[in-house]
Order: C-alpha cells, then sequence, then structure tokens
C-alpha cells in the first residue's frame, strides 16, 4: 500500500518527498502528464493523498484533479505550488484540500501531510492502517510560514484545526504562537549541497538576433522545473542586454552591482532579482558605457562564484567571440551555438568552430540549436549540417509564440506549452539535464483498444 501519491516535474522535490516518506510514496514523473490525466491515474495505484506539483501548470493540475478524484472519491488532494498572483483562481476553481509550497521545509511538509492523513481518517474516508506509522517531528520546532493557505474543499467539512480560516488569514495562524513564526520567503536560496555538481551554459552565435535571450530566458524556466530557486540566468549582452524587459521583472541590481560584490556571497545574492518561475537573473548594465565596469575577467569571477551558488548558471551573451564571451566560453561546462537559416549565419558558425577548436575553447559539451527553421527558407537540416560542419541537435521552429510570449515577458515554455518551439526548446532542457527525465524506455504507453497484440 502507497498511500501517498507525488506527480511532478520537479526531480529534487521528488527525491526530498521520498527522503521524507520513503517506501509510502508513489512517484509519477511530469513526463506521464503529457499523455494524458489517464495515463496517471492508471498509474496511481490506490492513493489516499496525492501531491500535485511543483511544476504543473493549470490545465494538467485540473485535469489530474478531476481524473483522481473521480477514480478516487476519497482522496485528499495537495497542490504542491508557490505563492503567486493567481494562486487564488486555483485555490477557487479547483477540489483540493491544500496548498504546500515547494520550499515548506521538512517539518513543515510533513504535518501539512499528517494533519490532512487524520483528517481523512477522522471523516472515514481513510483507514488509520492505510497510513504507517507517522515520522517522528519535532513538533516544537514547526516552522509553517510556507504552508500558504488551505483551501476549502468542495466537501461537506474540513479536518480539525484547518476549517474555516478567515478569507485573509491562513488557516495554520490558528495558533498565535506559530502565527508569531518569521515569515520565510517563497524564494529562500536552497543550499547547494556540497560536491553537488553544477553546470554552467553560454548560449553564444557569432551574428546577433539568432535567438540567444529567447534560448537563455526558456532554458532558465525549464531548469528552474528542475531545481527550483538553483537556477541564475546572467545578462551577459552587456551593452544591450534585454533579459529584464523580456521577463518584465524590475532589476534588483545590474551585473555591474554583482561582479563588484563577486567575493561577498550575501551582497552578491542582493544584486540577483528573482522571477516567479524559479530562477534568479542578473540583469545587464543600466547603460551601455556602464559595461565598461565589467572587465572580462571579473565576468569569469561571477560565473565562477554563482556556480558554487547554483546548480545552473546560464549566460548570455552578446553576437560574436569578443573578449567576455570568450571568457564566458572558459568558464562554462556546455555552450549553446545558435543560428538562423541564413547562409552568412551558417557559415560565421563554422568559422566559430573551428576557432574554438583551435584556441581549446570549444565546451566540453556542444549543443547545436537551429532557430527559426522554416521550410520555406530554401535550405533542409541536412543543408545547415552540411555547411556547418556538425549535427543538429535541436531545431526550433520559428513561431509567432515566441515574440508573443516576449511582448507578454513571459517564458514561452510556460506562456504556451503546446507551442512548437517550445516544445522544441523543452527538448534542449532534456538534453543539458537528460538525468533529471524518465527513460523513454520506462514509459509503458496504453495499448488503444483497436491496436493488435
Ligand atoms: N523560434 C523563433 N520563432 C520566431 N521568432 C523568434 C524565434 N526565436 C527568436 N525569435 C525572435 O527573434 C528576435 C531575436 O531573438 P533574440 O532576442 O532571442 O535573439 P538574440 O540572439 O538574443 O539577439 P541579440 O543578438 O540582439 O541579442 C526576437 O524578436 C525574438 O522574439
Ligand atoms: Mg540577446
Amino acid at each position: 500500500m502507497t498511500p501517498y501519491l507525488l506527480v511532478s516535474r520537479s526531480a529534487e522535490y521528488e527525491s526530498r518527498l521520498r527522503g521524507l516518506l520513503g517506501e509510502r510514496l508513489r512517484v509519477i514523473p511530469g513526463e506521464f502528464v503529457r499523455l494524458g490525466p489517464e495515463s496517471v491515474v492508471d498509474r496511481a495505484g490506490e492513493p489516499r493523498i496525492v501531491l500535485l506539483g511543483p511544476i504543473l501548470n493549470y490545465e494538467e493540475t485540473r485535469g489530474l484533479v478531476n481524473e483522481l478524484t473521480d477514480r478516487h472519491p476519497n482522496l485528499g488532494v495537495v497542490v504542491v505550488r508557490e505563492q503567486r498572483s493567481d494562486l487564488e483562481d486555483w485555490v477557487d476553481e479547483l477540489a483540493m484540500h491544500a496548498v504546500l509550497s515547494p520550499n515548506a521545509n521538512d517539518e513543515a511538509t510533513l504535518e501539512l501531510i499528517d494533519r490532512l492523513s487524520e483528517w481523512l481518517v477522522a471523516h472515514g474516508r481513510a483507514a488509520m492502517d492505510d497510513f504507517d506509522a507517522p515520522p517522528e517531528l519535532e513538533i516544537d520546532d514547526l516552522s509553517f510560514a510556507s504552508l500558504e493557505t488551505f483551501a476549502e474543499p468542495e466537501l461537506d467539512d474540513v479536518p480539525a484545526g484547518i476549517e474555516d480560516p478567515p478569507a485573509d488569514v491562513p488557516a495554520e495562524s490558528a495558533s498565535d504562537e506559530l502565527a508569531q513564526a518569521p515569515v520565510q520567503q517563497a524564494w529562500d536560496f536552497p543550499p547547494l549541497a556540497s560536491g553537488t555538481p553544477s553546470e554552467a551554459i553560454a548560449v553564444v552565435a557569432p551574428k546577433g538576433g539568432q535567438g540567444k535571450t529567447t534560448l537563455s530566458i526558456n532554458l532558465a524556466t525549464g531548469l528552474a522545473e528542475i531545481a527550483p530557486n538553483s537556477v541564475v540566468l546572467v545578462d551577459a549582452d552587456l551593452q544591450f542586454g534585454d533579459i529584464t524587459a523580456a521577463l518584465a521583472l524590475v532589476p534588483e541590481g545590474t551585473i555591474v552591482d554583482a561582479v563588484a560584490a563577486a567575493d561577498d556571497e550575501l551582497v552578491l545574492k542582493t544584486t540577483l532579482t528573482h522571477h516567479d518561475d524559479g530562477f534568479f537573473v542578473v540583469a545587464s548594465a543600466p547603460s551601455p558605457e556602464l559595461a565598461d565596469h565589467v572587465p572580462a575577467a571579473a565576468l569569469g569571477a561571477l560565473i565562477e562564484r554563482l556556480r558554487r551558488l547554483f546548480r545552473y548558471v546560464i549566460v548570455d551573451t552578446t553576437p560574436g567571440l569578443g573578449e567576455h564571451s570568450l571568457i564566458a566560453l572558459e568558464h562554462v561546462t556546455d555552450a549553446v551555438f545558435v543560428m538562423n537559416m541564413g547562409v552568412p549565419s551558417l557559415r560565421a558558425v563554422r568559422t566559430e568552430f573551428e576557432l574554438l577548436n583551435a584556441i581549446g575553447l570549444m565546451p566540453v559539451n556542444r549543443h547545436v540549436v537551429l532557430n527559426m527553421s522554416d521550410r520555406l527558407s530554401g535550405l533542409t537540416a541536412r543543408d545547415v549540417e552540411h555547411i556547418i560542419g556538425a549535427p543538429v541537435d535541436v531545431e526550433v521552429p520559428r513561431s509567432s509564440a515566441v515574440l508573443l510570449a516576449s511582448n507578454r515577458g513571459v517564458p514561452l515554455i510556460h506562456d504556451d506549452v503546446r507551442d512548437p518551439a517550445a516544445k522544441a526548446i523543452r527538448s534542449l532542457v532534456q538534453r543539458i539535464a537528460p538525468d533529471a527525465f524518465p527513460k523513454r524506455s520506462i514509459i509503458h504507453r496504453k495499448r488503444r483498444s483497436n491496436e493488435p497484440e
């Protein structure tokens, strides 16, 4: 009997919850969500409580809640999601029992799960022995600050102690003492365990306007699903960087402040700007002339310092192989080479490869991305490979959704999950972090009724 079920796209959250619930937890990776809610429910067993998230969008969560509660009407439903402006809509519209921050500490997470388990037992929705003995808790030390809110489920009543929270007061504040607990910021930096391999990825192109910034932003978004709040995106397009504009962010500081603070971790953190999708941004210089305050060596030192704090460091660069881009390439593990289907751009990529190989600056992992691919260009992917002298790893089609997302200030892969360009960029995320995704071979597709055995 596995009473708890987690459906999530975050490998890190999954391993954390496994650590807390052990054998009592069944996990269905987000990969299955794309196959439809039935595919998830078919694998769900007989759960008593399901945790949905982090990194499931509204439609996915709604589909799962409906399908799961249809099949298991007594199920307790917890949505794992950060405090965002649209959270209230989720609470209003989904038949869930509670919302849990993915950043809630272990004690608070277990406390919430235990309270919901007890409530299900008390209301005849589960038997006591459905849940093994709860793990030991240091109740005195509980921090409830990250338990965002309990939603009134569409049920006849709710667990003792969490019912009828006043509209603007989270239910857990029922205890005055606990309500005094310091509020933990939803985006606290998770500590990077020593020995955690950090990866740094430079996004480069010999020519301008190829899609470096678009890819950088969406890579950060995709990697933040794997490692929430352990991803930083550095806008090293020093003079004309536009990442904060493309994400509708107001910068807390800029790269000029960040390089000046690179020796002091605490100050450095204050120069970063947080994005709600779970990553941080080092904004570009506030005006072109201030870019001179960032010598190339200082950029290298900044990348190294960030690699000690974050699991993934992504560096968006200026077009061409200027001093800063070369230094960035020297300090990264991966390079994403971006090109369009224009012959001059492709020839320039070939020259860039030759040069980097000649000077020994080709990073260990190379990812060749053909962006804005278009059947009307007169070239095929094979022609492209012939010109650049290397295989294309990911082909991102031209899509109007890219500009639309940028104008809305939202990363494409969250703005339009079905868009072909978004899907292609997801496959780049998968290439860069293959271990975070289940292997294809373990997905057993359900045989269709009209398919021969
Ligand atoms: N796959 C795509 N389909 C359609 N438009 C795209 C695609 N990728 C990028 N674009 C658009 O192309 C333009 C240039 O993209 P982007 O700013 O990401 O390129 P860049 O390489 O960072 O440019 P720069 O060299 O100026 O920094 C933007 O308007 C962006 O919306
Ligand atoms: Mg750019």
